[in-house]
């Protein structure tokens, strides 16, 4: 297994998808018009936006012993993606998410954990040895869909090797403050933002607050209408208009060609514009991860006019 650049911890997920013509309201029943299975979880697709971007990738998560297990390790395989910490538990069941999309791209997601709580001890102190011989790691992410103790211990590792640490508060824990005080790089959505400061005010708002509890650096996503990039200063960076069918990963794919355009040198802003972009190319389709666009595509959609 090759020498990671980007290491992601988070959950590897069957997605099943049912579609509707709008979503329903509290205590209402309405019917699918069509349903479909997919790979996804936030880490497998985190993981994937930045392999699909060209930078080498290790992924830490788990999956049961069971089909959906073996039907993600075939995928990541043929991803070239780092597994020597994708763990198999015996006898438990692959992470699961149940998506309800609805005719003008909103969704709603609700995920199982299944396998994808993890083991602290033996396997922190695997990864710190495996960590010796691997070169030049960059960042390590993650997100909530996985031990919050475990994400405290590798951030931990990651900073005292003097390494960038990138979280992604998706699913809210319910105790975020250890985790933030231990994050370089805070990328969340308008919801989660508002979930975390307690508030729920305009992105404007919500980025000068992140700014005084921030991390070095905060990424807030606004959808259709782009992103805030809040460091020392605040910029609003605009998304492509396009046609959205599904905004599922598109927050990951954002995630993964960030960090991997930081890894390659690029600023906060162009960074920002090459996830922009990713993101916009993935809500354009159905499905989870695959759905991700590779680099070739990213790279021909920023050269075209917005
Ligand atoms: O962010 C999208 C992902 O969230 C889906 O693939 C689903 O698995 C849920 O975890």
């Amino acid at each position: 297994m090759y020498s990671p650049k980007i290491i992601v911890v988070g959950g590897v997920n069957v997605d099943t998808t049912f579609e509707v013509r709008v979503l329903p309201a509290e205590g209402q029943s309405v019917s699918a018009t069509g349903s479909y299975t997919s790979i996804g979880g936030k880490g497998l697709n985190q993981a994937l936006a930045a392999r699909r971007a060209g930078v080498p990738v290790a992924i830490i998560g788990a999956t049961g012993d069971d089909d959906g297990g073996q039907m993600i390790r075939n995928f990541l395989a043929a991803e070239d993606i780092n597994t020597e910490f994708l763990l198999q538990i015996d006898g438990a069941s692959t992470g699961r998410a149940f998506i309800v999309l609805d005719q003008n791209a909103r969704n709603l997601i609700v995920g199982q954990s299944g396998a994808r709580i993890l083991p602290e001890a033996p396997l922190i102190q695997d990864i710190t040895n495996a960590w010796e011989g691997w070169r030049g790691v960059d960042f390590v992410a993650a997100n909530g869909e996985t031990t919050s103790s475990f994400v405290r211990e590798i951030f931990d590792t990651a900073r005292n090797k003097e390494i960038l640490t990138a979280w992604n508060p998706s699913p809210m824990p319910t105790d975020p403050a250890p985790l933030l005080r231990r994050t370089d790089i805070l990328v969340l959505n308008q919801t989660e933002a508002s979930e975390l400061l307690g508030v729920d005010r305009s992105p404007e708002t919500l980025a000068s607050e992140l700014r005084a509890i921030s991390p070095r650096e905060v990424v807030l996503t606004l959808g259709e209408e782009g992103c805030m990039l809040v460091n020392d200063e605040i910029v609003h960076v605009p998304a492509r208009a396009v046609q959205a069918r599904d905004p599922t990963a598109a927050g990951d794919t954002f995630l993964g060609y960030f960090l991997s355009s930081r890894s390659r040198g690029c600023t906060f802003r162009e960074a920002a514009e090459i996830a922009s972009t990713a993101a916009s190319l993935c809500v354009q389709e159905k499905g989870a991860a695959a759905t991700i666009p590779r680099r070739e595509s990213v790279l021909e959609t920023l050269t075209a006019p917005l």
